[in-house]
């Protein structure tokens, strides 16, 4: 299973081309469905055992999926010459997993 990240504010054209290539058994998420907060810079995700963020919001379906999947697949619209800002809230939460 690979999972599948659309990093738009809306579901177009990120979404649909994620929507075509996927196989039915991935996982696809828009972030526009999805409610994630920033991180804090904590660094609780560094500190305890088990390397988890404390912030508690739908991060944790993508946490969940990164622990089953075997690649992870994102795809971003050009924002200011950027990835968009939902994207990049969701990069930084992958603190927990940074050696
Ligand atoms: C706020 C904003 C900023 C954008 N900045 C750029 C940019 O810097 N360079 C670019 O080529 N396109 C830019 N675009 C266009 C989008 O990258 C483009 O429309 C993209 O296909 C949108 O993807 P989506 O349909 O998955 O949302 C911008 C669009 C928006 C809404």
């Amino acid at each position: 299973m690979n999972l599948y990240i659309s990093g738009s504010n809306r579901k177009h054209n990120s979404y649909n081309f994620l929507k075509k290539i996927k196989e039915d058994e991935d996982v696809l998420y828009s972030l526009d469905d999805l409610n994630i907060k920033h991180c804090i810079g904590c660094n609780a995700c560094q500190k305890n055992e088990e390397n988890k963020c404390i912030l508690n919001d739908d991060m944790k379906a993508i946490y969940d999926n990164i622990d089953k999947c075997n690649k992870i697949i994102i795809m971003s619209p050009i924002y200011m010459n950027h990835i968009t800002g939902i994207l990049k809230n969701v990069i930084d939460r992958f603190n927990p997993f940074r050696e």
